[in-house]
């Protein structure tokens, strides 16, 4: 199964949309094998997003990010990248469409709620970044039979 890393940004946080925000990856039936709050430091903060420096807005999303707690969070399940992705919508919450999180809940280009990975590389960059080894759980819920068909050799 596939990882991947979830922020909740400082906007999310303070507008109160963190329970919100779990709930939509709860219900699509993801595992949380991490989570925890934290004010982002600058240096962590220009690791993560290390791949947009000297981009225009690299300077105004760093002071964004440690601008208040965010919620740190790692999914476990199937496709859990590219589907997160989706479920987050376009990065600018005025063009993302209704239905996903951004679409729903966000009207800014910077201030738009939520960031995830964006590949399999990337993705195990920042847990590393974020979570080091450890720290993770690594126990199954006890649901998954119920959310894919595991009765065979693969899932589905
Ligand atoms: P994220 O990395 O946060 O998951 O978002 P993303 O992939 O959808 O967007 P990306 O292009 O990677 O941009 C990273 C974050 O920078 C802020 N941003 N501001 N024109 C602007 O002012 C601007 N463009 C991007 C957003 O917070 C975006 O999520
Ligand atoms: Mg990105």
């Amino acid at each position: 199964m596939q990882r991947t890393l979830v922020l909740i940004k400082p906007d999310a946080v303070q507008r109160r949309l963190i329970g919100k925000i779990i709930s939509r990856f709860e219900e699509k039936g993801f595992e949380i094998i991490g989570l925890k709050l934290m004010v982002i430091s600058e240096e962590l903060a220009r690791k993560n997003y290390s791949v947009h420096k000297g981009k225009s807005f690299y300077e105004k999303l760093i002071k964004f990010i440690i601008s208040g707690p965010v919620v740190v969070m790692v999914l476990r399940g199937k496709n859990v990248i590219d589907v997160t992705r989706k479920m987050m919508g376009y990065t600018a919450g005025h063009e993302a469409i209704p239905g996903t999180i951004r679409g729903d809940l966000a009207m800014s280009e910077r201030f738009n709620l939520i960031h995830g990975s964006d590949s399999a590389e990337s993705a195990e960059r920042e847990i590393k970044l974020f979570f080091g080894k450890k720290g993770l759980i690594e126990q199954r819920q006890t649901d998954l039979k119920w959310i894919y068909d595991m009765s065979g050799d693969d899932i589905t």
